[in-house]
């Protein structure tokens, strides 16, 4: 480079911030045309920086287009995140929705337990916030829509540790009784108790329960890829094991899987107008989660084996078959997935 380009560039350099710094002083037409284009130019310049540090840290496992087929990915399950889908999980947002950049921060800074994704504690908060710019550059529903609004946190009635005992017990009644979280996760009682529950909560009970209630039901993700939701007795949560974490968990919902939201459905009224279930319960199952995670062993040695489909197991020898239509043969009707009015 000789000497007049380099001035040049000097010239163009300082004149585009003097310009910058004069048109800080405006108001009106100026000062948006102060915001409009420094902030771009803030912004080519921070999707720059999260290239390069995309291509020092994240390449080898989410690959050069963010597809998460880097080198390293054939190795890993799960497979690291496709970006170009835009399905962030682990989110303060319901499921299906964009993230906030906070989110996307948090798990690049805490790392993902149980599985590769890393934790990038060292990296500071601006190449994070590099970083998050350019992961959006891979998918254009970031052009389409705006990140979701963060779920409503409802109060903690549970919040004092004395409350913790009775916080967990209603948990487990939540958990099996009245969301059953056993369809895909474990249950962690026995039918009976389920039942007993559900009287309780003045509930119908159930007449069936699949054979393997005990164990997780694999669900594929939005990739065709089989996921096993995790059994709070043996699995790693990735997110966080701490009860506001699991609030977050439970209430959003996981993104590109079978997870759903849980915010907006927990209100349930008896026909005597009594308030059966509310939103507040969202946090006994999350203290209900966090005990058994507590209770998980340091070390497990019996591996998963994988798993048939599920069949029901009836609690008061099977029913009587129900010729509700016409092509359901008595083996279809053995085979049913379908627990009362809760489908697998
Ligand atoms: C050793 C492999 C590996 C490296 C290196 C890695 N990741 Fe990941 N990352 C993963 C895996 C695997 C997942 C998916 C985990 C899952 O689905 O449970 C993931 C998931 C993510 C997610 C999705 C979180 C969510 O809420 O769904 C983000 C964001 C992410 N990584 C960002 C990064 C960034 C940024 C870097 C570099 C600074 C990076 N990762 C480096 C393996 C890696
Ligand atoms: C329709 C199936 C389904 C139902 C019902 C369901 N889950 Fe899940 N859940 C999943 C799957 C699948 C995953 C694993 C997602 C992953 O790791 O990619 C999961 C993951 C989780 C996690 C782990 C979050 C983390 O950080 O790794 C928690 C906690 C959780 N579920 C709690 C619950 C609770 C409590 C209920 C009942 C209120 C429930 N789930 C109902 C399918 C389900």
């Amino acid at each position: 480079m000789n000497r007049s380009t380099r001035s040049s560039i000097f010239i163009t350099t300082s004149l585009l911030f003097s310009a910058v710094g004069c048109y800080d002083q405006a108001d009106g037409e100026f000062a948006r045309l102060k915001d409009d284009g420094s902030d771009r130019l803030l912004h080519t310049r921070l999707v720059a920086e999260g290239k390069v540090a995309y291509e020092t840290h994240c390449i080898g496992c989410h690959g050069e287009n963010g597809d998460g087929n880097g080198k390293a990915a054939i190795f890993l399950n799960p497979k690291p995140r496709n970006f170009k889908l835009a399905n962030y999980k682990f989110t303060s947002v319901k499921s299906g929705q964009l993230p906030l950049d906070e989110d996307m921060k948090r798990t690049i800074r805490q790392g993902l337990k149980g599985n590769s994704m890393p934790a990038f504690g060292q990296l500071s908060d601006h190449t994070l916030d590099a970083l998050v710019a350019y992961l959006k550059t891979f998918s254009p529903r970031w052009e389409e829509a705006d990140a979701g609004q963060p779920i409503p946190v409802v109060d903690d009635e549970y919040r004092y540790d004395d409350d913790r005992v009775a916080a967990i017990k209603r948990g487990e009644v939540i958990y099996h009784a009245y969301a059953s979280c056993w369809s895909c996760h474990p249950a962690y009682v026995d039918g009976e108790t389920i039942n007993q529950y559900r009287r309780d909560l003045g509930f119908p009970e159930f007449i069936a329960f699949r054979d393997d209630m005990h164990l997780g039901v694999g669900k594929d993700n939005v990739e065709g890829q089989l996921i096993y939701p995790p059994d709070f007795l043996r699995d790693y949560v990735r997110a966080g094991a701490d009860a506001k974490t699991l609030y977050r968990s439970i209430a959003g919902g996981i993104s590109g899987t079978a997870m759903p939201t849980w915010v907006g459905s927990m209100a349930y009224e008896n026909e005597d107008g009594e308030k059966v279930v509310k939103e507040e319960d969202l946090w006994a199952m999350a203290y209900y989660v966090e005990e058994l995670i507590r209770q998980r062993p340091k070390k497990l040695d019996d591996p998963v084996e994988p798993r048939d489909r599920p069949r029901p197991i009836y609690l008061h020898g099977e029913p009587p078959k129900q010729d509700t239509s016409d092509d359901t043969t008595a083996d279809d009707a053995d085979d049913s997935e379908v627990i009362d009015d809760i489908e697998f």
